[in-house]
């Protein structure tokens, strides 16, 4: 998987522009009230994202490409950036009080999509928040290519995603309390005059219990 990171960000540099994800805000305000202090973003890219929390929070970043990784460290120098994967425990230290996992979870089949969410869990304080978004099952491409895992479909060649639906999303999060969950179409913007993309997102807020 890293090598077809790398290369898309070594050819294609911003993909998806500059302009964080209304979600990201979302987020970020919740996050606010909440009296967050340290986030971590998981599987951040190049700090698109990450930019709409680096102002008023110590922001880390954990990606596993390196080439998204020095963009990201030249975009958004306010945000801490380490290399890693988001599937091993071990990558990042815990002491996190709030997490923004914007499409990383549907990149997954099942055994990883639950070994992120364990990482998740472990990575947070008792009491922190996660804020996740994942392609919807209402999204054009579910259900379209071959299925290796039941709602996951290569939906372009060598290119799969699990489709959630609101209760395989709730399933996911069980082990969290769930505060909110949401559903929204959203506008890719490719970076300089790429074209834009519509998507269908499931958005999901939930607490580490005590
Ligand atoms: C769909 S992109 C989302 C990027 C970012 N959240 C954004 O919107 O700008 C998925 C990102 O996850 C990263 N990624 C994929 N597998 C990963 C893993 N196992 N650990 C850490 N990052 C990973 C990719 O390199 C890519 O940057």
């Amino acid at each position: 998987m890293q090598h077809y990171w790398d290369e898309r960000f070594r050819t294609q540099g911003q993909i998806w522009g500059t302009v964080p994800s209304p979600t990201a805000l979302t987020a970020a305000a919740l996050f606010r009230q909440a009296g967050v202090r340290r986030v971590l973003v998981p599987g951040a890219g190049y700090g698109r994202n990450t930019k709409a929390f680096s102002g008023d929070f110590q922001t880390e970043a954990l990606e596993l490409s390196p080439e998204a990784v020095e963009l990201g460290r030249r975009w958004d120098p306010k945000t801490t950036f380490h290399i890693g994967s988001v599937l091993d425990p071990e990558a990042m230290e815990g002491g996190i009080d709030g997490i923004f996992a914007y499409d990383v979870l549907h990149l997954f089949l099942e055994e990883d999509r639950r070994r992120f969410i364990a990482n998740l869990l472990k990575w947070l304080e008792p009491g922190g928040l996660v804020y996740a978004t994942c392609l919807s099952d209402e999204d054009p491409h579910c259900g379209t290519g071959p299925s290796p895992e039941p709602g996951t479909y290569e939906y372009m060649p060598g290119k799969s995603a699990h489709f959630f639906s609101e209760e395989d999303m709730l399933e996911h999060f069980r082990t969290f309390t769930v505060l909110s969950t949401g559903h929204i179409g959203e506008t890719l913007h490719y970076g300089e005059g790429g074209g834009t993309k519509e998507y269908k997102l499931r958005m999901i807020a939930a607490r580490k219990p005590h």
